[in-house]
Parts: structure tokens; C-alpha cells; sequence
């Protein structure tokens, strides 16, 4: 047994050792400035580095046309695959058409094509989390809070009268989040009260325009909880209750909020009290299994072998979990 083990380890450290000096990955990602993708970016190129890879990341801004040129650049160059963090989920047959015809693999992350593109070409293949996961936590979170304080139904009328902070339109997150929390809220057997929602874009700024809009029109004690599609939202939903004193200190003045993610600010905010809890989207290992994906199909490794389940041949899921005050559940 032991034997087996140390060979076994020795095998694990050759393989992990071995340095892909010669393989250049071009990545793209749907804009710089998003904190999530931040985390991403910085474990992509940590695993890079640790396997000896090159990496060049260009910044999308948001814009599928550009970010159709940069991938245009990367194909026209010295690239051996591709990792792409789509602007526009409905451009991805288009972009699995180029690395086709270029004979290029690509990688998909965080935006989620359909299994009818990834069919298309058979060096497709897409890293992320289930979407339905993480509504489901952030309902669970939510229900648990408000099973457990009786007083968080501040109308006391059995039902939680909320308001939805939703992310960028079309993204599997945005919309499956969105379902999810709420569905799992009414199979905990409280009744969801949709008051208010909107699209705020993944955005902490505009996140918080928008619940400074609710606070005024519905007010805030009529508010029990807020649930936001990522911690960016929770975030400028936080700042609005904020500026009127709620979140702050003082129990009568609280709004349960949840948020995805859990970046280090969120953990903060909840260390503060600020934010009931966040549901944490791994973007560590997200990145890594990208990383190492992308260069077992540049060199045409079996990609069984990356440390990384592949699941229908097409996927590689990375689980969330619920944080509450700091705890992982
Ligand atoms: C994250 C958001 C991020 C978005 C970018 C989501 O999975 O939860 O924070 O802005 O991806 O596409
Ligand atoms: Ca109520």
C-alpha cells in the first residue's frame, strides 16, 4: 500500500512539475474592471506561472466587438488555446467557429454557452459553477434568517417582502440566481413577496442608485430582506441602508442582505454585520482547472488527467458554498 502511495505521489509530482514553457495561452475576459473576474484572472495567472505557461489576458471593456478582435489577434498570432470569458453568451457559436477552422481548443468560463455550440466543435469545453447552486444557497441563507428571527417579518403577515438586485441580462447567473433564491424561499414555506427589482449589472455603483430608488418609494421598513445575484450589489445595497442608518448597529434598523461570491469585501461586510451572508463562487479553483484544461488540449493530453473531473465530456463544475458570518456551511 505504502509503496503504491509513494509511487503514486511521485507520478502526482512529475506531472505537476513538468513545465509547459512553450505553450501561450490567449485569454479573454468580458471587462477588467469586475471584481469576481479579478479573482479569476489573478488564478489564472498564478497556475500559469506554476506550470510554466505563458498567458496574455486582454480586457473585453464590455464590448463584444472588441473583444471579437482581440480573439481575432490571438487566432491570427502565436496562440495554442484559448480561454474566453464571452462579453455576449449568444456570440459563442461564433467564436467556437474561429478556433475551429483554426484548429485552436478553447476554454469557456464564467458565461456559459449552450451544450448545442459546445457540440459543434470537440475541442470545446466550458469551467464554471452550477448557476441553480448558488440560488438555491442565497435562498437558503435567506429562509434559515428568517425562520430562525421571527421578527425579520416586520409586517407579520407570514409572507418575506423582498427586493431583487439582478445581474447583467441574458447571464445564466443572473437568471438562474434570480429563480432559484426565490423558488427555494417557497419550498421552505414562506411565501416571496417580490416588491421591487432590477437589473444593476453585477454593479456595486449602480446597485446602490437603484435600493436608494426602493428605500425612498417603499421605505425601508417595509423591507425584509434583500437578495442580490453577486456581492457587488449586497455591497451598494449595504452603502444605500447605510446612509439611513439601517445595517449599522442597531437591531430595529436591520435588512437581511445576500449577495454571491464571497469576496473578501463581502466577508468583511459580514464580519461587520453589514450582510447576513454570500454564497462563495470559487474563482481559485475555477481559474486553476481553466488553466490546466487549456494546456492539456494545447498538447494534446487526455484531459482525464488534470486533477479535475470532466463531467458529459464537456464541463468541469466547480461547487459553491454558503457562508454565513465567516463560516463555511
Ligand atoms: C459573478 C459576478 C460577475 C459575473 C461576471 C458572476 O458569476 O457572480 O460577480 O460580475 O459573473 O460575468
Ligand atoms: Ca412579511
Amino acid at each position: 500500500m505504502r509503496k503504491i502511495f509513494v509511487m503514486t505521489l511521485a507520478l502526482v509530482l512529475a506531472l505537476a512539475s513538468c513545465s509547459f514553457a512553450d505553450v501561450k495561452i490567449g485569454a479573454g475576459i468580458y471587462r477588467f474592471n469586475d471584481a469576481f473576474m479579478l479573482r479569476f484572472r489573478n488564478a489564472m495567472t498564478a497556475e500559469s506561472g506554476k506550470l510554466g505557461a505563458t498567458i496574455e489576458i486582454a480586457d473585453g471593456r464590455d464590448d463584444q466587438p472588441t473583444q471579437d478582435a482581440q480573439i481575432d489577434g490571438f487566432l491570427s498570432g502565436d496562440v495554442n488555446v484559448l480561454i474566453v470569458n464571452l462579453v455576449d453568451r449568444m456570440a459563442a457559436q461564433s467564436v467556437v467557429d474561429k478556433a475551429k477552422s483554426a484548429n485552436i481548443p478553447v476554454v469557456f468560463i464564467n458565461r456559459e454557452p449552450s451544450l448545442e455550440v459546445l457540440n459543434t466543435y470537440s475541442k470545446a469545453y466550458y469551467v464554471g459553477a452550477k448557476a441553480e447552486e448558488s440560488g438555491v444557497f442565497s435562498g437558503q441563507l435567506i429562509a434559515d434568517y428568517f425562520k430562525s428571527h421571527p421578527e425579520a417579518d416586520k409586517n407579520h403577515d407570514g409572507k418575506l417582502q423582498f427586493v431583487l438586485l439582478r445581474g447583467q441580462n441574458g447571464h445564466q447567473d443572473m437568471i438562474l440566481r434570480s429563480k432559484y433564491s426565490v423558488e427555494t424561499i417557497r419550498d421552505a414555506g414562506i411565501e416571496p413577496v417580490e416588491l421591487a427589482g432590477a437589473i444593476a449589472n453585477w454593479d456595486k455603483l449602480e446597485a446602490m442608485k437603484i435600493m436608494n430608488a426602493f428605500i425612498m418609494s417603499i421605505g425601508p421598513e417595509n423591507i425584509e430582506a434583500v437578495i442580490a445575484n453577486n456581492d457587488e450589489m449586497a455591497l451598494g445595497a449595504v452603502e444605500a441602508l447605510k446612509a439611513q442608518d439601517y445595517n449599522a448597529g442597531n437591531p430595529e434598523m436591520y435588512i437581511p442582505v445576500v449577495g454571491v461570491d464571497g469576496n473578501a469585501s463581502a466577508l468583511e461586510a459580514m464580519d461587520k454585520g453589514e450582510m447576513l451572508g454570500t454564497v462563495l463562487q470559487d474563482a481559485e479553483n475555477q481559474g486553476a482547472a481553466a488553466v490546466r484544461l487549456a494546456l492539456a488540449l494545447a498538447e494534446g493530453r487526455d484531459v482525464n488527467t488534470i486533477g479535475y473531473p470532466i463531467t458529459d465530456g464537456k464541463y468541469i463544475w466547480i461547487p459553491y458554498q454558503k457562508i454565513t458570518r465567516g463560516e463555511k456551511q
